[in-house]
C-alpha cells in the first residue's frame, strides 16, 4: 500500500514540477505576506490547490497541513497526515529562478514515513523513507560519511546566522566553510547526499517534514536545539547533522 501511494505521489510531484516550470514562463502575481522578505506567488497557491485536491483523491481520509491555507485545521498528528510546501524557496523562485523545491511528506501516527523533495529546475526528485530507502530519481543514495563539524560544510539559515541565534556563529566558525541556500528543501538535499554535514535552522512543519523523513532514513540526526521533542504541528529550531557533527555542535553551543 505504501509502494502504491509512493508511485502516485512521484507522478503528482513531477506533474506539478512541469506545471511550475511552464508557469514561470507566463505571468504570475507576487504578493507580500508579512513583509517584503516574505513573498507568495499565484504559483504557490495554484500548486497547493492542485496537490491538495489530488491528495484527497489518493488518500481520502488523511488530514493535510499546508502553507498557503488550502489544507485542514490539524490539531492532532494521528492517522495519515500529509504535509505540503507547494513552493519551497519562493524568494529563489522569484529572484534566481532556480534553487527552489516542491515538497510533500506523509506522517503516519506522527511517524516520519514518506518524504519528497523535487528540485524543480535540476529535475531531481529526492524520495523515500525508512521502509523504502532514500533515492535521487532512480538511484538509491548511500549514507553520508559521518564527518565531524570541523571536517564538513555547515549550512545556517541567514536570519539565524546574522543574529547569532543559539550561538550559531560559534558553530559556523568551527566548520570548514558556510553555505546558505535559501530553501530548506535544497538544504536538505545537500545533507542527504553528504555535501553538507550540518544545518541549523528554524522551520515550519512544511519546511521540515520531508527533509526530516529523508535525513533520518539516511542516518542523520534531526533534533531540536533545546533537546525537546520535535512538534510537527508548530515551528522547530532544529539541527540536522551527521551524528559526529551533531555532537560537536551541541557541545559548542550549549
Ligand atoms: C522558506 C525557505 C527558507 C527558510 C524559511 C522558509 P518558503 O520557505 O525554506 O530557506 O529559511 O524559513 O520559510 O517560505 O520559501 O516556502
Ligand atoms: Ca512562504
Ligand atoms: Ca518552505
Ligand atoms: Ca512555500
Amino acid at each position: 500500500m505504501l509502494a502504491e501511494i509512493d508511485q502516485q505521489i512521484q507522478t503528482l510531484i513531477r506533474e506539478v514540477g512541469e506545471r511550475t516550470k511552464a508557469a514561470m514562463q507566463a505571468d504570475f502575481t507576487i504578493d507580500e505576506k508579512t513583509s517584503p522578505h516574505d513573498l507568495v506567488t499565484t504559483v504557490d497557491k495554484q500548486n497547493e490547490q492542485i496537490i491538495n485536491q489530488r491528495l484527497r483523491e489518493i488518500d481520502p481520509t488523511a488530514q493535510i497541513i499546508s502553507e498557503e491555507g488550502f489544507g485542514d485545521q490539524v490539531h492532532d498528528i494521528h492517522g495519515h497526515v500529509w504535509i505540503v510546501d507547494p513552493v519551497d524557496g519562493t524568494m529563489n523562485f522569484i529572484m534566481e529562478r532556480e534553487n527552489f523545491a516542491i515538497m510533500l511528506a506523509l506522517y503516519i501516527d506522527g511517524q516520519p514515513t514518506l518524504g519528497y523533495i523535487l528540485d524543480v529546475m535540476k529535475g531531481l526528485l529526492y524520495h523515500g523513507g525508512p521502509a523504502l530507502g532514500v533515492w535521487e530519481n532512480d538511484h538509491q543514495l548511500s549514507r553520508p560519511l559521518n564527518r565531524g563539524l570541523r571536517d564538513g560544510l555547515i549550512d545556517v539559515s541567514s536570519r539565524i546566522l546574522m543574529n547569532d541565534l543559539h550561538h550559531a556563529q560559534t558553530a559556523a566558525k568551527a566548520a570548514r566553510s558556510i553555505r546558505v541556500f535559501g530553501s530548506a528543501g535544497i538544504s536538505m538535499t545537500q545533507l542527504i547526499t553528504g555535501r553538507t554535514g550540518a544545518y541549523i535552522t528554524n522551520l515550519k512543519p512544511w519546511d521540515l517534514a520531508p527533509g526530516r523523513v529523508l535525513a533520518e532514513a539516511q542516518g542523520l540526526v534531526v533534533k531540536r536545539i533545546d533537546e525537546q521533542p520535535i512538534d510537527m504541528l508548530s515551528s522547530n529550531f532544529v539541527l540536522v547533522a551527521t551524528p559526529k557533527a551533531a555532537k560537536d555542535i551541541m557541545e559548542l553551543i550549549n
